[in-house]
């Protein structure tokens, strides 16, 4: 147990996890936790950068993440799973962080950079272009030595190492430099089409939607628009139907026909999106009942939340001390 080497990483609870949640990341979690000491963080402090006028979204999908996490076989008797805000030393680190971190480096990172771009001037906070360094801070409290994120979130995992190796330098080593971890991970486009599935897009399937819905969402999906009859040859690469059929199937005979007959323009597209509806009930059914016995048996959500925080809480306190001692601060009582 003592000698794994610890990795940490969270997603903001804005909303219920989607099949690109599963593809993108939790899938690779999965895999990741019998090798490592594992803290999967619900970044609710986070959450507030771009959701600070919503919180009841928050409340909620606080709830529906860990019941997503579950249901997807996250194991909290494997990991720990972590509400940040009920580990308040995050706030405390990020805020000590803050001091050593230059403006330059926000100024510079362009993942925050194209967020702000994105983000309606009001809602723009001093807190959303701090979201890093809280981040950096989700890092380096437990003092994880890898961190799985999808290449979006490269450059606030190369601001931890650089925070990580200029607080060690000036204060006296403590931080392990965290390395990223690219796993095997996919990526899926939205149901419209339009760049990756996103929430905030509203072109997501929902790993809790329902059967009637997923089979009415893979219905309405975006396909080749060049194709407006069914014996029109259609494009294969590039198109979500086909892209979400090779997520969820492996050599599947049926989906290489369905490919060589959409080329030749010799299949409609609705015998298509109904086989993958087939298959992704299949895969989606297990995940929803776990979920719905989760929903109501809530007495183990709570004990796996209790858990994973009251061991993240202890893994705080210890660094923290450590962090004070160097940087010299709560220190009136060891003057003498
Ligand atoms: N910013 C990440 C996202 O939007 C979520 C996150 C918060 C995170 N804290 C983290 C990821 C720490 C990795 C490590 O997906």
């Amino acid at each position: 147990m003592e000698n794994k080497k610890r990795i940490l990483t969270g997603i903001r609870p804005t909303g219920a996890l989607h099949l690109g949640h599963y593809v993108g990341a939790l899938h690779n979690w999965i895999q990741l936790q019998d090798e490592y000491e594992c803290y999967f963080l619900i970044a609710d402090y986070q959450a507030l950068s771009d959701h600070f006028h919503d919180t009841d979204l928050i409340k909620q999908s606080v709830i529906d993440v860990t019941l997503d996490w579950l249901a997807v076989g996250l194991d909290p008797d494997k990991s720990n799973f972590v509400i940040q805000s009920y580990v308040p030393e995050h706030a405390e680190l990020s805020m000590l962080l803050s001091f050593i971190t230059p403006l330059g480096m926000l100024e510079r990172n362009p993942t925050l950079k194209g967020e702000l771009d994105s983000l309606p001037i009001e809602q723009r906070s001093a807190g959303f272009f701090n979201y890093p360094i809280s981040q950096i801070a989700d890092i380096l409290l437990p003092r994880a030595h890898l961190v799985p994120v999808g290449e979006d979130q490269a450059p606030h995992l190369e601001m931890s190492r650089e925070i990580a190796r200029k607080f060690n330098r000036m204060y006296g080593e403590v931080f392990p430099e965290p390395e990223t971890l690219i796993g095997k991970v996919g990526r899926l486009s939205g149901i419209d089409g339009k760049g990756k599935m996103s929430k905030s897009q509203g072109n997501v399937i929902l790993l809790s939607d329902s059967k009637d819905d997923v089979a009415k969402k893979v219905r309405g999906m975006y396909t080749d628009p060049n194709r407006i009859r069914a014996n029109i040859p259609g494009k294969v690469e590039g198109n979500p139907v086909f892209q979400y059929l090779d997520a969820f199937t492996e050599n599947d005979p049926n989906v290489q026909d369905f490919k060589e007959r959409y080329r030749k323009g010799n299949i409609g597209d609705v015998e298509i999106k109904n086989y993958l509806s087939d298959i992704l009930n299949e895969f989606l059914e297990p995940i929803r009942n776990k979920r719905n016995y989760y929903e109501k048996n809530f007495n183990i959500v709570e004990e796996s939340l209790d858990k994973g925080i009251s061991n993240a809480r202890k893994v705080a306190d210890k660094t923290m001390t450590l962090v004070r001692e160097k940087m010299k601060i709560s220190t009136y009582k060891n003057i003498w």
